[in-house]
C-alpha cells in the first residue's frame, strides 16, 4: 500500500495517454492449424507470441524458419495445414516461390504472406495466385492474430458476440449497478442484441434489478453435465427489453458455487453464436474461474471507488490483466460513487497516474437516485434519460463496443480486396 502512496505522490505531472478505444476487435480463430515458415528470428518471435494470445487458444500453431523454399520442400510430402504463414523475405521471385507452393499446397489451405518493403509485387498479382493476406514487416503479434483470425471471421456465417466483463475493485462499489445500465444502453439506444449474465450465483441482483424473477438460471447450464447448445441456453434466457435478455442469478444458497476455471467456457462460446454483445457482471472474488472470465474478455470494465484500497486493488487487477493479454486493448476502468458527503477521497487526477490511464467515466454519488432505482427494479435511464449519470452510461456503453466512436483498427493492405471477395449474407441475429 506504501507503495501506491509513493506512487501517487511521485508520479509526474505529465497526463497519462487516453484509454485506447475498444474498435480494434478481433474475433477469436477456430480451431485450425496453423504453420510459419520464417525468414527472421524477429518474425519467428513475433508468430510464436501470437501463438500465445488468446484469440489463437484453440489454434494449433507451429513456427519453422526457412522462409518460402522451406514450405515448398515441406509440402512436397506433407499435407498442408489450414494456413499458411510465409516470411518473403524480399526475395527477388516471390511469385515464382508462390507458384512453386501452390503446385504443393492443398487448395483449401488459406496463404497469409509476410512482406517486407523490399517486395516489389503488385498486390493483384498476390491475389490471383490465391493468398489471401499480405502483412508488412516489421510485424507484431497483434498483426499476426489479427490476419488470421480476420481469415475465419469474414468468411464465417455464424456470428462470434463480443464478451464484455465488468467486474469490482472491492465488493460493493457498483459493478453489477454499472454492468446492468451500460447493457441496457448498448441495447437500448447501440440496438446491439445484448445478454447479460450473473456470475453471482449466491447473491447477485441483476433480476431484481432488471425487475425479473425467472425460474431459470445459470444454474441450470453450469451444472448440467452436457454442453449446452444454443436452444437450451435460450430456454434460460428472461427477456428484459427489445434486445436485452437476462441469464440471471439463482440468488439461493442451498448449494454451494465453486466452480473449475473452465466451467463457464462452453455457456460463453455457445452464447457468442448467437448474441453480439454478452455482458458478464464478474463478482468480487479471484477465483479461478472469474479470473478466468476476465482474461478471456474482448474488453474489461474495473469499477472502483475512489479510495486506497480500491486503487491498490485496481493497480494490481490492471497488472495482472496486462501481463496476460499483452495484445489486447487495456482493461477499461471507471469511477463510481464520487463525491460521498464527508468521505475523503483519493482524487481522479491520482488515479489516473497510478492506474496510467484516465478514467473512462466518474459517475457521482447519488444515494435517492440509485436508491429508487434499485428499490423500483428500474435502470436510471428509465428514471430519467436526460440525467447527467444515465448519459455516463450511453457513453461507457459506446466506449466498450466502439460503437459511435472513430475508427483506429489498423487492417493489412488485402483487407479491403479480401472482403470485397468474401463477403457473404450475414447470419441473422437471434
Ligand atoms: N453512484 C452511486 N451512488 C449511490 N449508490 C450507488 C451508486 N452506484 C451503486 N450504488 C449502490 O451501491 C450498492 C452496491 O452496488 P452493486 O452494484 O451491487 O455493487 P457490486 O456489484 O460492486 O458489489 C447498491 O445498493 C447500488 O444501488
Ligand atoms: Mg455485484
Amino acid at each position: 500500500m506504501s507503495d501506491i502512496k509513493k506512487k501517487i505522490d511521485e508520479a509526474s505531472d505529465t497526463p497519462p495517454p487516453p484509454p485506447p478505444s475498444a474498435n480494434d476487435y478481433i474475433a477469436a480463430a477456430p480451431r485450425i492449424s496453423v504453420q510459419a515458415f520464417c525468414e527472421t528470428e524477429a518474425s519467428a518471435a513475433a508468430v510464436r507470441s501470437a501463438g500465445d494470445d488468446r484469440r489463437l487458444g484453440k489454434a494449433h500453431l507451429t513456427v519453422k524458419m526457412g522462409g518460402m523454399s522451406a514450405a515448398v520442400e515441406a509440402y512436397h510430402n506433407a499435407p498442408t495445414p489450414n494456413v499458411i504463414l510465409l516470411e518473403s523475405g524480399g526475395q527477388a521471385d516471390l511469385l515464382a516461390s508462390l507458384d512453386d507452393l501452390a503446385s504443393v499446397c492443398d487448395p483449401g489451405s488459406r496463404v497469409i504472406v509476410i512482406g517486407s518493403e523490399k517486395d516489389d509485387v503488385p498486390y493483384r498479382e498476390l491475389v490471383r495466385r490465391g493468398v489471401n493476406d499480405y502483412v508488412v514487416g516489421p510485424i507484431e503479434p497483434l498483426d499476426i492474430v489479427r490476419s488470421i483470425c480476420s481469415l475465419f471471421s469474414a468468411s464465417e456465417t455464424v456470428m462470434v458476440g463480443r464478451v464484455i466483463a465488468v467486474v469490482g475493485a472491492k465488493g460493493g462499489v457498483g459493478a453489477s449497478t454499472i454492468a446492468h445500465n451500460v447493457a441496457w444502453a448498448i441495447a437500448r439506444n447501440l440496438k446491439l442484441d445484448s445478454v447479460v449474465i450473473d456470475l453471482d450465483l449466491a447473491f447477485g441482483t441483476a433480476g431484481l434489478d432488471y425487475n425479473q424473477d425467472p425460474m431459470q438460471t445459470i444454474a441450470n447450464a453450469v451444472f448440467q453435465p452436457e454442453r449446452p447448445d444454443s436452444a437450451f441456453l435460450d430456454r434460460l434466457l428472461s427477456k428484459c427489453t427489445d434486445h436485452l435478455s437476462l441469464l440471471a442469478a439463482p440468488a439461493t444458497l442451498d448449494q454451494v458455487y465453486d466452480f473449475g476455471a473452465n466451467a463457464f467456457d462452453a455457456i460463453f462460446d455457445t452464447l457468442r453464436l448467437t448474441t453480439p454483445c454478452i455482458v458478464l457482471d464478474v463478482p468480487h472474488q479471484w477465483t479461478a474461474w472469474t479470473r478466468r472470465a476476465l482474461e478471456g474478455a474482448d474488453d474489461i470494465l474495473i469499477v472502483a471507488e475512489p479510495d486506497l484500497a480500491n486503487l491498490r486493488n485496481a493497480k494490481n487487477m490492471l497488472n495482472v490483466l496486462k501481463a496476460s493479454r499483452p495484445n489486447d486493448q487495456l482493461p477499461l476502468f471507471c469511477l463510481n460513487q464520487v463525491g460521498m458527503p464527508k468521505r475523503p477521497e483519493i482524487d481522479r487526477r491520482s488515479f489516473a497516474k497510478t492506474l496510467e490511464s484516465q478514467p473512462v467515466a466518474a459517475i457521482p454519488f447519488d444515494s435517492r437516485l440509485f436508491g429508487t432505482a434499485a428499490n423500483n427494479g428500474q435502470m436510471i435511464a428509465e428514471l430519467s434519460a436526460n440525467h447527467r449519470t444515465s448519459q455516463m452510461f450511453l457513453d461507457i456503453a459506446r466506449k466498450l463496443t466502439g460503437h459511435g466512436e472513430e475508427g483506429r483498427s489498423r487492417g493489412s493492405l488485402l483487407a479491403p480486396l479480401r472482403e470485397m471477395f468474401t463477403r457473404r449474407p450475414k447470419a441473422e441475429s437471434a
